[in-house]
This record gives structure tokens, sequence and C-alpha cells, in this order.
């Protein structure tokens, strides 16, 4: 049963058309738009399904075989596939699955280790630090003391010497690596080194790169970090959610910072459909989209550097693209406006050391539905076009609904 047949047909539009209509609405605007968000894939109807399953319905507070809930057999039996999954296919020895998203994965990494009050240093925000990395307007700038270090000016590329001397002089509890817009690997062992000198836990917010880690595309931080940090529905293409993973000796720390500590029941429909997503990952077919996704970064990133986009650190390692429109004089905010004008939806995000704001772009989405190599210098083509203005967006517009339409991303 195809995604808009199940719309079309179901109970949901007999019952309440104009939701129906909304979801068909937003399945029409995702199939005939280029998703270029760098955080968003497309899930499989496998995922959707167990997603829109009546494990929606149970309540599961705690862990299988330890629940305050009855009844909770069945959903026991989901939450230990996906752990064991996850386990698998990280190489971890624990997984919690619980984390109801990306943030929240890290709120419990902080209250597993840390106290309100405590040093952190991670990636500063305006170089691509996550909100939980410290931001004043997030639990995390506000409960714990946060140092930022950065990006050099020149290369884009993270200054390992300032973390070294950051972590000396203010002997943080813990160092975060991870990043919302970072597109290099992040050098784990470095951090393990620095941390392990002075003294500090090493939490890897994983967020972005961690399906490219499942399918052997990226470097995995989990043999290096105490707490590894992810969400689900990034390349790894689940649900929008949350997971740790971790050595056995801080489980139960995790286990009870996730529940009873920052969360109450977890979501068994949300876990049932990590479950799925951890076994689809673990195929060859994800290795060779994983690999894929980058090869297409890789290749759109090139083709915007050769449209005239200066693109931060030069290109990427990852799924994850960064660049500055303003050599095709334009700034962030309106070449994202533009391009969303034309139906390519994409980011801004901060540009280190300056006050400007660039474009944040990923392939992780484009790659799901079938594009590949050949198609990213059209969609850089594109992009340009409409940057320059040198051609209107609304018939931009006509341009991306056609090559869009060769890659539906599901089966109609
Ligand atoms: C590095 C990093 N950490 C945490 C998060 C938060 O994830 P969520 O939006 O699921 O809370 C993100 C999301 O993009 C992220 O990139």
């Amino acid at each position: 049963m195809t995604v808009t047949h199940a719309l079309e047909t179901d109970v949901l539009r007999r019952q309440d058309p104009e939701l129906a209509d909304v979801l068909l609405a937003e399945r029409e605007r995702q199939a005939t738009t280029l998703q270029l968000i760098a955080a968003e894939n497309f899930t499989s109807p496998a995922v959707l399904a167990a997603l829109g399953s009546t494990l929606a319905n149970k309540y599961a507070e705690g862990y299988p075989g330890a629940r305050h809930h009855g009844g909770c057999e069945i959903a026991d039996v989901a939450e230990r596939l996906a752990v064991e999954r996850a386990k698998e296919l990280f190489g971890a020895e624990h997984a919690n699955v619980q984390a109801h998203s990306g943030s929240s994965a890290v709120l419990a990494a902080y209250a597993a280790l840390l106290r309100p009050g405590d040093t952190v240093l991670a990636l500063a925000l305006p170089h691509g630090g996550h909100l939980t990395h410290g931001s004043p307007v997030n639990f995390s700038g506000r409960w714990f003391d946060f140092v930022g270090y950065g990006v050099d000016a020149e290369s884009g590329l993270l200054d390992h010497d300032q973390v070294r001397a950051l972590a000396r002089a203010h002997r943080p509890k813990a160092i975060v690596c991870g990043s919302i817009a970072y597109p290099r690997h992040f050098d784990y062992a470095f951090f393990r080194e620095v941390a392990d000198e002075v003294g500090a836990y090493l939490i890897a917010d994983a967020a972005h790169p961690i399906g490219l880690v499942a399918g052997g595309a990226a470097p995995s931080p989990v043999p290096y970090a105490d707490i590894v940090c992810a969400t689900t529905h990034k390349v790894l293409r689940g649900p929008r959610g949350g997971m740790i993973l971790c050595g056995a000796e801080l489980a139960g720390r995790v286990d009870r910072a996730v529940f009873p500590f920052t969360q109450g029941g977890a979501q068994m429909h949300t876990i049932a459909a990590k479950a799925v997503a951890f076994g689809e990952a673990a195929t060859e077919a994800f290795a060779a989209y994983a690999h894929r996704v980058v090869a297409n970064a890789r290749a759109l990133a090139a083709a915007l550097a050769a449209e005239g986009l200066a693109v931060v650190t030069g290109g990427t390692d990852t799924h994850l693209i960064t660049a500055d429109p303003a050599p095709l004089g334009v700034d962030g905010r309106t070449a994202r406006g533009r391009l969303a004008a034309a139906g390519m939806v994409l980011d801004c995000c901060a540009l280190p050391h300056t006050d400007a704001r660039g474009l944040r772009l990923g392939t992780a989405a484009v790659t799901t539905q079938g594009m590949g190599e050949r198609e990213m210098p059209v969609v850089a083509g594109l992009m340009a076009g409409v940057l320059r203005g040198r051609a209107e967006p609304a018939r931009v517009r006509e341009d991306v609904r056609e090559l869009t339409a060769a890659f539906p991303p599901y089966p109609r």
C-alpha cells in the first residue's frame, strides 16, 4: 500500500477530510520540492507504518521487564529489538532508545554525567554548535558553564590547538564534540586524548553523522566517547527521535537520566519505528546509500563552488555542506527565501568569524529519492541561477517540479 493510498482511502479521509488534505498537501510539497535541509530525510513506508501503529496507544514507563504499567509484554519485545539492533549496528555495549529527540538525548547525557554549574567545553554556537551546546536560551546555557571552541578563520577547520588550550585552562567536566553545520569528520581520537589529559568526560553529539556511521561512511565515535548522543531521523532515515549509546558501566546512569529524570513514558510507536530503521540500516543497501549520500554531497559542494559560492572548508566529508552565497551578490537569508520560492528548501546557518548568514544543505533526502552525482550539478545550476537573479524563481520552480517528478520519494 502506498503512502498516498493510505491517506486517500483510510478512515482519516472519511472522518476528517480537512486534516487528510493537510497531510496530502505536505506529501505533495515534499514530493515536488527539493528537500535539501541537512537534517531531513524520507523514512521508509515501513517506518511510517510502525509510527502509525497501535503501539502509539501504549503507556510504558520504565524499561523492558521493569515497567510501571501493565500490558507491556509486547512493547517490551519492540524495545528489546530496538536496543539489540542499535547495539549491534553501532558496536555499543548499551543503547537507550527512549530519548524523545536529539535534544532530550543530550539533556540526558548531561544529567548522567554533570551537576548544574559544571564547566563544559563545546563547539561555540556561531561556529556550528547546537542549542544544547550552551545556548543562553537553552537549558544547557542556563545550567552549565559552557566554554566554546571554534574553527580556524582561514581554513574553516576545527582549531585543535585551541581545543587543547581551552581544556587545559578551564578543566571542563565534559567535552562535547558534534555540530549542526561542520561538514568534516570530528577527530574523536584527538578529543578522547584531550579529555583524558584534563580528566573530562567525552560526549559525542553525533546527531548528524550517525546515519553515515551506521552505513560505514563516517568514523564511529563509539570507541572513543563516554556517551554518544544521536538523532534517528537524519541520514539514519528513522523516525524523529533520539538515541544514546554508551559503555556498560554508564548504562544505569544513562537509563535513569532518561527515565525517570528527564522523561516520562516511552513513545513505543516511535521505538518500534526506530527498530525498523535500525534493521534497514544494517543492510548492504543502506551502506551503499550512506556512501552515495557522501558522494552526492561532494559532487554538490564541487558544483556549488564551480558556480561561485564560497564553500566552507572547501568541500565536505559528510552529507552536509555549508556555503556563503555572498560572491553571487546575495546574503544567506535572502538566498534562502529566493530558493524556497523556486522549490529548493534549505536552511540558513551562522558563518564562523563573520556576522553574515550562510546556507546549510545536505544530500540525505535527495539521495533517498534516487538522485545521483549526475543530478547534483543540475541542482547547483538551478540554485545559482536563482541566486544570481538570472532566473525567475517561479520558472525554476517548474524545473524543480520536473526534476523531482523523475525521483518520487514514495511510490505513487
Ligand atoms: C548536533 C545536534 N544535536 C542535537 C540536535 C537536536 O535534535 P532534535 O531536534 O531532535 O532535538 C541536533 C538537531 O539537528 C543536532 O544537529
